[in-house]
């Protein structure tokens, strides 16, 4: 191998000098693994977080503007000659962050505003689906209360219910009974309990498989898809109880084979970015398919327009890819350059939470036991945590992510689940079975495979 021309010593001066400085917007999980992985690039000299969270604070330097304040995000990147911004959560994205930065000439990487309604409109995206003829479950739309309650009187159970805005993660509603379905459109749309957000609804036909989180990287034209993941949205185990922001991910996901990400590729990704082109509504970005599998095939339950929380946790400790190299690509079109490199190991990330999550849960317990974590296989990356004197506190209802690689899925849950171990704080709550299903697909119970006794 030939050897570097350039010395260590040689590349951090470049670095200095010519390297970039990294905005990024958001204060969970996801956002501290986007630090940890740009940290890595050597293209990336400094990075920002706003608002960041206490575990960010040790890789970026946090400044004190909230996501949704867009001028003030604007304002800090230019004073700070800030060369990339990445939005990790939606509500920016879909309020037009993007726009007004490029209106400034402030790179930013993440869809327009009008592109970002895949994600920010339920009846956009179904309404997109239908006309390019992406596999999704038959949907009406409704506006009006009782014609959506006449129609539930001659659906068959079970439906599903979804309030088309933004709806933080609660706006979806699975009904197995015709009550359920009659409440749920009368807290949307009767009580508007979303506000604006149920001004419109859809009833769609409830899909029956697993579940699994494709992502892909546009520029909005070309595209490159990353490993699968899967997330585990209910609170309990056995996925259990009400549904959550995610109580963890691991990748790769057995359930998609290979020719099945090709499918999707095909079927789902390729059309979405060609479709969105035709249409003068470029999708650059992450775009996100969360994916039922279904006996049909894979079929889209919506869409996302931004890295999944916690499936980013699980996905960029495999990629290999330099990651600022990526996001540059996709801002100046030239995609089609990168080609994508996975470590073959398998990660796990299992959610530490604070009692109460999803709903109110305390906030500003201490947190021990994190320096106790000596294992170089596993990361503790933060969400609701922040720095309080010399202590690390609660913060929020999503705390921890405590995130292993393995040679096997076996290895990276136990890593997970032995750091847990060590980690303390009041009213801590975590799931058990993180990572259950990637074991049954890979080991099928006799009966599963066929086999006979
Ligand atoms: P969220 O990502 O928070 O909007 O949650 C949506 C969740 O609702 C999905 O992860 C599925 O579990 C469920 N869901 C949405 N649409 C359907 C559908 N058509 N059939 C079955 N489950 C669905
Ligand atoms: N993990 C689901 C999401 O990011 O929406």
């Amino acid at each position: 191998m030939v050897r570097s021309m350039v010395s260590d010593v040689e590349a951090l001066a470049i670095k200095e000098e010519n390297g970039m400085k990294v905005l990024i917007i958001g204060c969970g999980g996801r956002e501290h693994v986007l630090a940890w992985k740009l940290k890595k690039s050597p293209l990336v000299k400094e990075i920002y977080c706003a608002p960041g969270n206490g575990g960010i604070a040790a890789l970026a330097q946090c400044v004190d503007i909230e996501a949704a304040d867009i001028e003030r995000l604007a304002a800090f990147a230019k004073e700070k000659k800030v060369d990339l911004t990445v939005v990790g959560p939606e509500a920016p994205l879909v309020g037009g962050i993007v726009d007004f930065f490029e209106q400034q000439n402030l790179k930013i990487f993440g869809p327009s505003q009008k592109a970002a309604r895949l994600e920010g409109s339920k009846v956009f995206a179904k309404e997109f689906m239908r006309k390019f003829n992406i596999p999704t479950a038959p949907f009406k739309v409704f506006d009006d209360k009782d014609e959506a309650m006449e129609f539930l009187a001659v659906s068959p159970l079970p439906l599903v219910v979804k309030a088309d805005g933004l709806a933080s993660g609660k706006g979806v509603i699975v009904c197995n009974k015709i009550q359920e379905a009659r409440d749920a459109v009368e807290q949307i749309m009767g009580q508007k309990i979303f506000k604006e957000a149920g001004s419109k609804i859809i009833i769609e036909e409830c899909l029956i498989g697993e579940e699994a989180s494709i992502l892909a990287i546009s520029d909005g034209k070309n595209y490159v898809i990353l490993d699968s993941s899967q997330d585990h949205k209910r609170i309990f185990d056995d996925d259990l109880g009400p549904n959550t922001g995610g109580m963890g991910a691991y990748s790769p996901a057995p359930v998609i084979t290979e020719e099945l990400l090709r499918k999707i590729g095909m079927q789902i990704v390729d059309p979405v970015i060609r479709g969105m082109h035709k249409q003068g509504t470029p999708f650059k970005g992450v775009l996100y398919a969360g994916l039922m599998m279904t006996d049909e095939g894979p079929m889209v339950l919506e869409f996302n327009v931004r890295f999944g929380d916690p499936e980013a946790q699980a996905i960029l400790p495999r990629m290999k890819n330099d990651l600022a190299e990526i996001l540059q690509s996709s801002c100046e079109g030239h995609l089609e350059k990168v080609k994508m490199d996975w470590d073959k190991r398998s990660c796990v990330c299992v959610v530490m939470t604070s009692g109460g999550y999803p709903g109110e849960c305390a906030t500003g317990k201490e947190i021990k036991g994190l320096d106790t974590i000596r294992d170089n296989h596993t990361i503790v990356f933060h969400a609701g945590t922040k720095k309080k004197d010399s202590k690390i506190v609660t913060a929020g209802g999503r705390v921890l992510g405590v995130t292993s690689l393995g040679e096997t899925i076996e290895q990276a849950i136990e890593r997970a689940y032995n750091a847990i171990e060590k980690i303390r704080f009041d009213r801590c709550f975590f799931r058990r079975d993180i990572g259950a299903k990637a074991l049954k697909h890979l080991h099928p119970a006799p009966s599963q495979t066929g086999m006979r006794r």
